[in-house]
């Protein structure tokens, strides 16, 4: 696949067709696997906080392509699971329902109820990368909703409100904590001791300032999110239900329909997203995901 010079942005290689009026865009007939050789990193990165999520399609990479497409972002994170990480490239999580030999290939359970990217760390992700390997012909959409416009929309005194706030985001508690996480989410407590070490609870601040754009968006986590710092669990529930409404109002949603071979890649400072159901008897699903370590947020 090659882009014509004709068809090349000024400063990225390739063409960016808007998904919606709020958030995200979509890219045909560019190679991925040739971006560090046509693009500068910084150029790249801008493209997808501008947009907040890019998809690209056609792509099919190896997983040792994946992995450098990955690098090329940033500093990868090593996923905390590790029973679902890619024996070969390591740095890539697995979430599939596949099962080989009578073991699970990846995650058959993940990303399920809006969330940003491991909020849950001191570091949390800025970019996450999915590659479908393998989507099924109906179902699983990604959906996302943008946490900068959210913000954007809320009253002044709301806004006033919240300003200097911060919330508790706990990786335990989702696991092994959040009685509604687990039942919707048909997860078992499933971490050792040895991962609980490595995810000990952390604060954020409820309304975060982007490092590159300078722009403020809310900062939810999804189900991690304990409480606000000093309030009691009952008003901090209700804040936090209002802030979350805000954000998942349907104007400011968008639905990724998955085609085999599409990269994604989004910006968890500005979004936030779910992953929806699909007939999991009937179809195959394989996700490659990686996870490029961000800033502490401000
Ligand atoms: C994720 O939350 O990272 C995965 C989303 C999906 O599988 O659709």
């Amino acid at each position: 696949m090659s882009v014509s010079a004709k068809a090349c942005s000024s400063v990225v290689p390739f063409d960016i067709r808007p998904l919606s009026d709020v958030m995200g865009g979509e890219v045909e007939g560019f190679d991925l696997s040739t971006l560090s050789s046509v693009c500068e990193r910084t150029d790249f990165l801008s493209e997808v906080c501008r947009n907040g999520l890019l998809v690209f399609h056609d792509q099919n990479l190896s997983a040792q392509q994946f992995g450098e497409l990955s690098r090329f972002c940033g500093e990868l994170e090593f996923h905390v699971l590790d029973q679902y990480r890619l024996e070969e490239v390591p740095e890539i999580y697995v979430i599939s329902n596949i099962v080989e030999n009578g073991k699970s290939v990846g995650n058959p359970k993940d990303g399920f109820g809006w969330h940003t990217d491991q909020s849950y760390l001191h570091r949390p992700t800025a970019y996450t990368l999915l590659h479908g390997v393998e989507t099924p012909a109906e179902g699983a959409d990604t959906l996302f909703a943008s946490t900068e416009e959210a913000y954007g929309q809320l009253d002044p005194e709301l806004k006033a409100r919240i300003d200097g706030m911060k919330a508790v985001h706990s990786y335990v508690y989702m696991r092994t904590g959040n009685a509604d996480y687990m039942r919707d989410n048909g997860v078992k407590s499933e971490l050792t001791a040895a991962q609980r070490e490595q995810v000990p609870d952390v604060v954020h601040p409820l309304v975060r300032t982007h490092p590159l754009t300078g722009r403020k968006s809310l900062y939810l986590g999804g189900d991690c999110i304990v409480r606000i710092e000093g309030m009691e669990y009952e008003e901090s529930r209700a804040l936090l239900d209002t802030l979350f409404a805000a954000v998942l109002a349907p104007a400011n949603q968008i639905a990724l329909k998955w085609r085999p071979g599409d990269v994604v890649i989004w910006d968890n400072r500005t979004t936030m997203h779910s992953a929806t159901d699909y007939d999991r008897e009937r179809y195959r699903r394989l996700i490659w995901r990686t996870s490029v370590k961000g800033e502490v947020p401000t």
